[in-house]
C-alpha cells in the first residue's frame, strides 16, 4: 500500500553498491535516483552509466527524477540503463505530451513532478499518461532541506483529482512526495495522500551517506508511522 524509496543523493557515492544492497536489505521498495544537469537545477549529479551500474544490484525499481533541461534526448538513455520509473518536469519538456509517450514507449512508467510553486494545471489533458505524480515538497536541487508546509494542502488536491480519475478510468495513478520526508511528519504526508515517498537524508543521514546499521531502524521506523 506504501512504498518507501531512499534517495541516493544522500547516499556514500564512494560505496553506491553497498548503498543500494544495505538500503534493500533494510526494507525500502524502490530507490531513488536522482538526476541534476546544473542547468534545469544548481546542482550536478549521475546520469544513465551510473544507473546501469546499479541495476544488477537492485532487485527492486529504480526510481529516475529527472532534474534535466531539455529532456527528451535523455529519456532513451535511462530506460536503455534499466529505469522502471521516469519522472521529468513539465517546465523542463517542450512537447510535455511527447516526453510521457517516449518513456512509455520506451516500457517505463511515466510521470510528471511539480515543484512547490508549479500549479497543477499541468494535469489538465494528460491523465491517461501518467503512472505516477511527484511532488516536490522542497524545491529542487538539494538534499537535506526543510519540507514546505504548503505541499498538504497541495498533496490532498492532487489525491482528489487522483481519486476522481479512478473512478472515471479504472486507472491507479500513484502520488509521491519528495523533500524533508522525516519521522516526525510522514504521517501527516500519507494522511494528506501520498502513498509513495522519497527519504533522502531522514535515511542516509545529513553527511554523504550514514550508518548502514541503522538503515532498517530508521525505515522500520518511518513505516510504523503510517497510517493503516
Ligand atoms: C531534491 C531531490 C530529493 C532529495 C530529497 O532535489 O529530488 O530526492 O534527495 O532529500 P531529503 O529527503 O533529504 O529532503
Ligand atoms: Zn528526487
Amino acid at each position: 500500500m506504501y512504498r518507501l524509496a531512499p534517495s541516493l543523493l544522500s547516499a556514500n557515492f564512494a560505496r553506491l553498491g553497498e548503498e543500494v544492497d544495505n538500503v534493500l536489505a533494510a526494507g525500502a521498495d524502490w530507490i531513488h535516483f536522482d538526476v541534476m544537469d546544473n542547468h534545469y537545477v544548481p546542482n550536478l549529479t549521475v546520469g544513465p552509466l551510473v544507473c546501469e551500474a546499479i541495476r544488477p544490484l537492485a532487485n527492486a525499481p529504480i526510481d529516475v527524477h529527472l532534474m534535466v533541461k531539455p529532456v527528451d534526448r535523455i529519456i532513451g538513455d535511462f530506460i536503455a540503463a534499466g529505469a522502471d520509473i521516469i519522472t521529468f518536469h513539465p517546465e523542463a519538456s517542450e512537447h510535455i505530451d511527447r516526453s510521457l509517450a517516449l518513456i512509455r514507449d520506451g516500457g517505463a512508467k511515466a510521470g510528471l513532478v511539480f515543484n512547490p510553486a508549479t500549479p497543477l494545471h499541468y494535469l489538465d489533458h494528460l491523465m491517461d499518461r501518467l503512472d505516477i505524480v511527484l511532488l516536490m515538497s522542497v524545491n529542487p536541487g538539494f538534499g537535506g532541506q526543510t519540507f514546505i508546509p504548503g505541499t498538504l494542502a497541495k498533496l490532498a488536491a492532487v489525491r482528489a483529482r487522483l481519486d476522481a480519475w479512478r473512478q472515471e478510468s479504472g486507472h491507479e495513478i500513484l502520488l509521491e512526495i519528495d523533500g524533508g520526508v522525516k519521522i516526525d511528519n510522514i504521517a501527516a504526508i500519507a494522511r494528506a495522500g501520498a502513498d509513495t515517498f522519497v527519504a533522502g537524508s531522514a535515511i542516509f543521514g545529513a553527511g554523504r551517506g550514514g550508518d548502514p546499521h541503522r538503515y532498517d531502524t530508521i525505515i522500520s521506523r518511518l513505516r510504523a508511522e503510517l497510517p493503516a
